[in-house]
């Protein structure tokens, strides 16, 4: 926490930062660069001449057509320069990275470790994800063979995307869904087919919901609990109805779980831990919300061989390896960052409590989110739509909040509402949204 923040600032001795991660790090030879040869200048075009006028859609590439412009950038676009603004919008910790971390980071910079990794990402860094995963959950990934270190869950899930279609293969996305999977699936050639978990089940997704969607072409399923937007998740008894299904058709999953660390109600379920899931699933987990680590840039995925190595083909090529920086930084959120986040944690925990309460108390039907750091509130009492919502309090109150149907068509009539701010500024915008909602109803009463 910000506050909260230790800062020890004992510099480490170089010993103290692992020898293996030294080791396969390469070591940088400092010869001098020699100064180009004096080439002899192109001639500038007069000032005169007019500049052509270029059609640049006809240089960019047409699956662009199907991306949209992120609806969440919006609200923080309009927001710029605009003082006393409360976000309820942002998906990212309100916390600094814990210090021990970022120390750690900032010592292997001054001792040179800036050179690139392994593709697969530093080795010590894959033992530590593998110790984790079967110590926490008793499923074991080969840390030469079964994970790859990326730039973020990001970049997992794209190469994951792309490693698994071929043009015109459709892909299931169980919606409310992260706003990057369906663009992503655009991308790569790939047809999304979206699935819509419902509100009455809790936003759990089930095999009645996905079995109507399912045709020829349908090669694999893309989901994410502990959820954004909603905050549902999904127990071991509800995966392994969907496994069935899984199974049967004979799909491949992305199970996207970087919430996995965040949740408040039991313990996460890896959808791998269920029987016969390991071998056709792709994992995604990262670093960015479980210890605060947004701007690091740093994820993973965990899954068959085979299947590394063909996410590994894309990643040598587009990334070669994720950040050096980074990686080290995750070692030491590994070994020793445990407490600080179990802290974070329980401070999003006390804040989720006083959001849902906030929004039922005035009359805004909440469900009760299970994990991650969002709620999602349904505003159809308001007799708005969630973009009329959205834009109206933030221009009479400005708080920002995130319209649901972003995530889906299943999100119409919510807002998203993150509580990744301080509980003063959650208990403010709780205000806010009072004096908005009474205004309302008194300019509905005038009509
Ligand atoms: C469900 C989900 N997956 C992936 C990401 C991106 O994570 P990263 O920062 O590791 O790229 C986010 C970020 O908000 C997310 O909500």
């Amino acid at each position: 926490m910000k506050q909260n923040q230790s800062k020890s600032s004992v510099p480490k001795t170089s010993s103290s930062v692992s020898s293996s991660v030294s080791s396969s790090i390469s070591s940088s030879s400092k010869t001098s660069i020699p100064k180009p040869p004096v080439k002899k200048s192109i001639p500038k075009p007069s000032v005169s001449s007019p500049v052509p006028k270029m059609n640049y859609s006809k240089f960019i590439t047409h699956s662009m057509n199907k991306v949209p412009r992120s609806g969440i950038r919006k609200y923080f676009d309009i927001a710029e320069g605009i003082e006393d603004v409360i976000s309820l919008g942002v998906g990212e910790p309100d916390f600094v990275t814990p210090w021990h971390i970022r120390e750690m980071c900032i010592h292997s910079i001054e001792k040179g470790e800036t050179a690139y990794t392994s593709n697969f990402g530093l080795l010590e860094l894959r033992e530590e994800i593998s110790k984790r995963y079967k110590k926490d959950y008793g499923i074991y990934y080969d840390p030469k063979s079964e994970i790859l270190v990326t730039t973020g869950v990001s970049e997992a899930a794209d190469i994951a995307i792309r490693c698994l279609i071929n043009p015109g293969d459709e892909i299931i996305v169980v919606q409310p869904a992260y706003v990057s999977y369906v663009p992503l699936i655009h991308l790569a050639g790939g047809i999304p087919v979206s699935v819509s978990a419902k509100r009455e089940n809790d936003f759990r997704v089930t095999p009645e919901d996905i079995l109507p969607k399912i045709s020829k072409k349908t090669k694999a399923i893309i989901f994410n609990y502990p959820n954004n937007p909603t905050g549902a998740i999904m127990t071991r008894k509800d995966f392994e109805a969907v496994a069935d299904i899984i199974v049967e058709y004979d799909l491949f999953v992305i199970s996207d779980e970087v919430y996995e660390c965040m949740t408040y109600e039991g313990t996460h379920v890896p959808f791998t831990a269920i029987e016969g899931m390991k071998e056709r699933t792709i994992l995604l987990n990262g670093f960015s919300k479980s210890y605060s680590m947004t701007g690091f840039r740093l994820g993973y995925a965990l899954a068959p061989p085979e299947i590394i190595s063909a996410m590994m083909m894309i990643h040598q090529y587009c990334m070669l390896c994720a950040p050096v920086t980074a990686q080290i930084g995750a070692i030491e959120a590994l070994k020793n960052g445990r407490e600080e986040m179990l802290s974070m944690i329980r401070e999003f925990d006390r804040r989720r409590v006083l959001i849902v309460d906030g929004f039922n108390r005035l009359g805004l039907d909440c469900f009760e989110p299970k994990g991650a750091f969002y709620s999602f509130p349904s505003i159809r009492s308001t007799g708005l739509t969630s973009e009329e919502f959205a834009d109206q309090f933030f221009a009479q109150k400005h708080v920002i909040t995130i319209p649901g149907n972003i995530f889906g068509e299943t999100g119409t009539g919510h807002m998203r509402c993150a509580y990744a701010a301080s509980r003063d500024d959650i208990k403010d915008a709780l205000d806010r949204l009072e004096d908005f909602l009474n205004n309302l109803n008194k300019n509905k009463k005038k009509k």
